[in-house]
């Protein structure tokens, strides 16, 4: 349907057929025989040739066909002349839909800084490296759909605006429309939300989670993909403010289902890519290695292809966290002091303590379980011990934490008494815990970020060069 594409053009026989391309100028190249303009269309990293003949069009013509502008190029599909491509069209008609001034144009064809194509997030998709990214981004949201369908999941859409916090933590943004410069006030002295919109509070979703929670009490397995709001502090290169979480959530399912639902997952969605995804895989590839010429051998990070297919090709580690501590405890670093924050029993894991853990020690990726519940959230389940929840976390070399679940407290008595302990209201989850009280059942689920996978993926070292407008701190401009 439409006009053909330049990836559908790069794989016809060259048969001395009329073609049509259109795309926008990467790159004009004039020599005495020729000119060559290099043409993409996003469909493709490859670029079509164009090859024009000295003299063939107006110099008036040809000063508009710069970086950035968007042709309609109409002309014979022959074989190529050059080599890194079989086919190239030899141009009869040139129109040029859109200039691009080379004096504003900020793309230019050379290698531009990340920090740089970030303040430029309306032109960035016109680079290699982010039409690239996007592409891959787009088959690994089609391969978790794919995964899921074939596994008898159903796609739940959970509510983006929601009065729960689903996490317990305290990260919302709230959702109003009361007038900040007279907000109305109850006899007490606080803010009236009766007076606003949903006639309460309300906020946008940290996690579909606890709505998950309810598909599975109905289809038993459902899993949703859709965007989450933390407005954490996420000054950091694994943090953003609005990310893309994909939940699974399945009733019957104990932690070991879960976790090995979660092993299977991403091993198949990555493996996705792999088969689909060779050519911009290969270029990020060779990008990366660029970057690290300079560094000596035994410095540089395993090229991005041997690091997936590692991670597809072996069985992650799994351990409790108090393993984790008694590793961790008898480390190097720990001996020598050299971690920023001391290791014990009870600790929140931070990132150097999971890095070291996957990277230095087992390096391959770990699953962690039963972790103490007071660094937990409030719905999951308690072991026996009392002292320890169902949870579980994948680690990822380079990442960090990918995927962070658990099984659920499916017991009505143990959850109120939780939901007491944490602080939360009961009155607010009402509709949460009657799950438990008409036809509970052991259940699991989680959540995997979609960016911390992308950008696993991609081999990128910043979150916000995964996702088309990164939302952070102090930045939310287009
Ligand atoms: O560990 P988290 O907070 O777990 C939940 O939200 C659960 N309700 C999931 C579940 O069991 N259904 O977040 C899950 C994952 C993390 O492991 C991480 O990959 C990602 O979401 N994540 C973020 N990604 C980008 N920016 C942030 N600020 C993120 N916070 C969490
Ligand atoms: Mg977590």
């Amino acid at each position: 349907m439409g006009p053909l594409q330049i990836k559908e053009i790069l794989q016809t026989s060259p048969e001395n057929q009329s073609v049509t391309v259109k795309g926008w100028v990467r790159t004009k190249r004039e020599s005495k025989n020729a000119i060559f303009i290099a043409l993409n269309d996003g469909s493709t990293i490859h670029n079509i040739q164009a090859v024009a003949e000295p003299g063939q069009f107006s110099a008036e013509l040809l000063s508009t066909v710069t970086t950035g502008s968007c042709l309609k190029i109409t002309g014979q599909l022959v074989e190529s002349q050059g080599s890194g491509q079989l086919v190239e069209v030899k141009i009869e008609d040139i129109l040029v839909y859109g200039t691009a001034d080379p004096e504003t144009f900020p793309l230019q064809p050379k290698k531009h800084s990340l920090e740089f194509l970030r303040e430029i997030a309306h032109l960035r998709p016109r680079t290699n490296t982010f039409s690239a990214i996007l592409r891959i981004r787009h088959a690994l949201a089609f391969a978790v759909h794919q995964y899921f369908n074939d596994g008898g999941f159903f796609y739940l859409h959970t509510p983006v605006i929601t009065a729960s916090d689903a996490e317990g933590a305290g990260e919302m943004f709230r959702v109003t429309t009361l007038d900040l410069n007279k907000l109305p006030r109850t006899e007490e002295g606080a803010i009236n939300f009766k007076e606003d919109f949903f006639g309460r509070e309300a906020n946008l979703t940290v996690s579909g989670q606890l709505e998950g929670e309810l598909g599975a009490m109905a289809l038993s397995k459902i899993y949703t993909f859709g965007p989450t709001f933390r407005a954490e502090n996420s000054n950091t290169t694994r943090h953003l403010a609005e990310f893309w979480m994909i939940e699974p959530e399945m009733a019957f399912f104990e932690l070991e289902d879960n976790m090995d639902l979660a092993e299977d997952f991403v091993k198949k969605v990555i493996t996705y890519a792999l088969i689909n995804c060779k050519d911009d895989l290969n270029f990020l590839q060779n990008r990366l290695a660029e970057e690290e010429k300079n560094k000596p051998q035994n410095e540089r990070s395993i090229p991005l292809l041997e690091k997936l297919s590692f991670v597809v090709d072996n069985p992650f580690e799994r351990l409790t966290y108090t393993e984790a501590i008694e590793i961790l405890l008898k480390s190097k670093p720990h001996k020598e002091k050299k971690f920023q924050y001391p290791v014990g029993w009870g600790i929140d894991l931070s990132s150097e303590h999971e890095r070291y853990l996957v990277e230095k020690h087992f390096k391959k990726p770990v699953i962690l379980t039963n972790y103490p519940k007071e660094i937990k959230s409030f719905y999951m389940k308690l072991d026996e011990d009392g002292k320890t929840v169902r949870a579980m976390d994948v680690l990822f070399p380079g990442i960090g934490e990918i995927i962070g679940g658990s099984q659920r407290e499916e017991d009505y008595e143990k959850l109120l008494g939780r939901v007491k302990e944490v602080g939360i209201d009961p009155e607010n989850l009402w509709w949460y815990l009657e799950t438990r009280k008409f036809g509970t059942a052991p259940h699991s689920g989680f959540g995997l970020g979609f960016e911390r996978l992308v950008l696993f993926v991609t081999g990128m070292s910043n979150i916000r060069d995964v996702i088309p407008f990164p939302r952070y701190p102090k930045s939310a401009e287009f």
